[in-house]
């Protein structure tokens, strides 16, 4: 089958019982969506499926021929500069082990898609799938709200 990932079509081999995070780790070799739980809980998998944020590991990847697929690797415009998500998240100390990150910040993304502004309890509401055992939830919602305000400053500036 075919699986469109970051605007790139893959061609992968899998099984029906396949995974998607299976086939984006093994297949594509886009190992920056990690697995964690494998079974729901802990969104370390999320990726983005036509712009809506999901958990790789419960997604089979043949329910997503057709789909625009978003991983952690089409995140940032360019392979030298980072996205405002991504930079937030370093200069506010959104991460320590890394591990969560991928998921956070995709799912930190499609919000600030949605809510150019959210509010520290939008985004505790809004990011509540994702857990991270090592930041500290305060770190990761600075985070988000730092991006909010980088992104509108970027945009102030091109006009
Ligand atoms: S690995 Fe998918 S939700 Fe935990
Ligand atoms: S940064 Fe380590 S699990 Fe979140």
């Amino acid at each position: 089958m075919n699986l469109e990932v970051n605007g790139i079509v893959h061609e992968v081999f899998v099984e029906d019982r396949t995974s998607l995070a299976d086939a984006l780790r093994e297949e594509c070799g886009l190992t920056g969506t990690r697995l964690g739980c494998e079974h729901g809980v802990c969104g370390a998998c999320t990726v983005l499926i036509n712009n809506r944020p999901e958990r790789s590991c419960l997604v089979l990847a043949t329910q997503t021929e057709g789909d625009a697929i978003g991983t952690i690797e089409g995140l940032a415009k360019s392979p030298t500069v980072l996205a405002p998500i991504q930079r937030a998240f370093r200069e506010a100390h959104g991460l320590q082990c890394g591990f969560c990150t991928s998921g956070m910040l995709l799912t930190a993304q499609s919000l600030l898609e949605h809510d150019p502004d959210p509010s520290p309890e939008t985004i505790r509401d809004w990011m509540h799938g994702n857990l991270c055992r090592c930041t500290g939830f305060d770190q990761i919602v600075e985070s988000v709200q730092l991006a909010a305000s980088m992104i509108k400053q970027d945009q102030e500036r091109e006009e």
